[in-house]
């Protein structure tokens, strides 16, 4: 069995919902550009007879500054009860500098959809993409698990003139249904599992986690896992990542941990990531979303690196049961990649369009 089916979702979706429906939401910067090279791979699967459809929606900075809203209530149920997945470019925008459009929109279908678990995987395919000193590409194997709708995102606080306040809210259900993802996951890799935590200071919060993770820690006897304090677990990452299987953390220090990870991908382009709500409290119970933003700095001159987002579209298939549709995304993305083909963030000269258009084209010839 190869890896990739040893992690499938126990219960695809498939199995609930004959035809599975995506939504689209493209978003802002470089996220309508890296969306492109998704058709295509949403078309070959429906070609090898899976039955998906799909609607693209136009949210992100445009629409908010034209309607005065990310999202209306309508439409965040019209796609919580009328679709099964989300596949999500990148949002934010340097018209609305306090981010509140990516708020209503990214943020609330994270808490709303209850997505508390995101994976950000980090396999990186090429020695020469990991800039650490004498690690090869293939003695790193590491998934984050990070909490995806609590901590400081909350988005609770205040400021006055020489104070400024965050809050942050950890709750039991959120992080039982973490944690329990991440023991399920490093139960099936056979991978040690490390809770990246500061309940030295965090006291309340982190002291949650540490409680429920100990409860955790013996309904799986046979996982190894153990809490290291967030910023030492950082250090022994760019020292020595071979040692980690599973990292588990909170939404913040996950944020944090998962962009280090990117950097041993080749960076920002490369890091893929699945959200989902493993107790299925609604239709849409999934989010794909590559881990990077919008990149004002190169949007719209065709220089974004496409394959995080088509990573992501293969982890979607993964999630639905597609295993055969993944395994090939992710092996053509591995051989492309092998032949020197790349944009120009990991060393190549291939603008977007030309590396989407490269993995795409393999696809289809290589099914035909
Ligand atoms: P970013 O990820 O957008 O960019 C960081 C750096 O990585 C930039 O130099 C950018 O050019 C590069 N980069 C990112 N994606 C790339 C790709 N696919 N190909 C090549 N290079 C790539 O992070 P940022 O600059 O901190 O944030 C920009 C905006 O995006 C902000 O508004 C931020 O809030 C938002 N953001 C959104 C998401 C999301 O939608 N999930 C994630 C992170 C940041
Ligand atoms: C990410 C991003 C978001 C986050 C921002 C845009 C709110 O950095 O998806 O990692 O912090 O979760
Ligand atoms: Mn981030």
């Amino acid at each position: 069995m190869s890896l990739l089916a040893a992690m499938m979702d126990p219960e695809p979706v498939e199995a609930f919902f004959p035809m599975i429906r995506l939504a689209i939401i493209p978003g802002d910067g470089i996220g309508p550009e890296v969306m492109q090279g998704v058709y295509p791979l949403l078309e070959w699967a429906q070609n090898r007879g899976r039955k998906l459809e799909w609607i693209a929606f136009p949210y992100g900075a445009e629409h908010f500054l034209r309607t005065g809203e990310s999202l209306s209530d309508a439409h965040f149920c019209a796609l919580r009860d009328g679709f099964d997945a989300i596949l999500f470019g990148a949002v934010g925008d340097p018209r609305i500098p306090d981010g509140r459009h990516a708020e209503q929109l990214l943020l609330r279908l994270r808490q709303e959809l209850e997505l508390h678990v995101n994976h950000r995987p980090c396999e990186p395919f090429l020695d020469a993409h990991v800039p650490l000193k004498g690690v090869r590409a293939a003695e790193i194997h590491i998934d984050v698990f990070r909490e995806n709708t609590e901590g400081p995102y909350c988005m609770r606080g205040f400021t006055e003139a020489d104070r400024a306040v965050d809050e942050a809210v950890h709750t039991s259900k959120a992080v039982r249904i973490l944690l329990k993802a991440a023991f399920e996951w490093a139960s099936r890799r056979g991978c040690p599992l490390t809770l990246a935590h500061k309940a030295n200071v965090l006291k309340h919060g982190h002291g949650l986690w540490m409680r429920i993770f100990e409860e955790l820690r013996e309904q799986f006897p046979k996982v190894t896992a153990r809490g290291m304090h967030a910023d030492a677990l950082l250090c022994n990452l760019v020292q020595n990542p071979r040692g980690f299987g599973v990292i588990a953390a909170d939404n913040f220090v996950g944020d944090l941990v998962s962009d280090l990870l990117a950097g041993f991908q080749g960076g920002m382009g490369m890091a893929p990531s699945a959200s989902w709500a493993p107790h299925r409290p609604f239709r849409c119970s999934a989010l794909f979303e590559p881990v990077h933003g919008s990149a004002p700095d190169i949007a719209g001159k065709g220089l974004a690196n496409p394959l995080g987002m088509i990573l992501s579209t293969a982890l979607c298939f993964r999630h639905m049961g597609w295993l055969e549709e993944a395994e090939i995304i992710v092996h053509l993305v591995a051989t492309t990649l092998a032949e020197g083909a790349g944009t120009r963030d990991i060393g190549g000269t291939l603008m977007c369009r030309e590396l989407q258009g490269l993995v795409c084209d393999r696809l289809i010839s290589s099914c035909a």
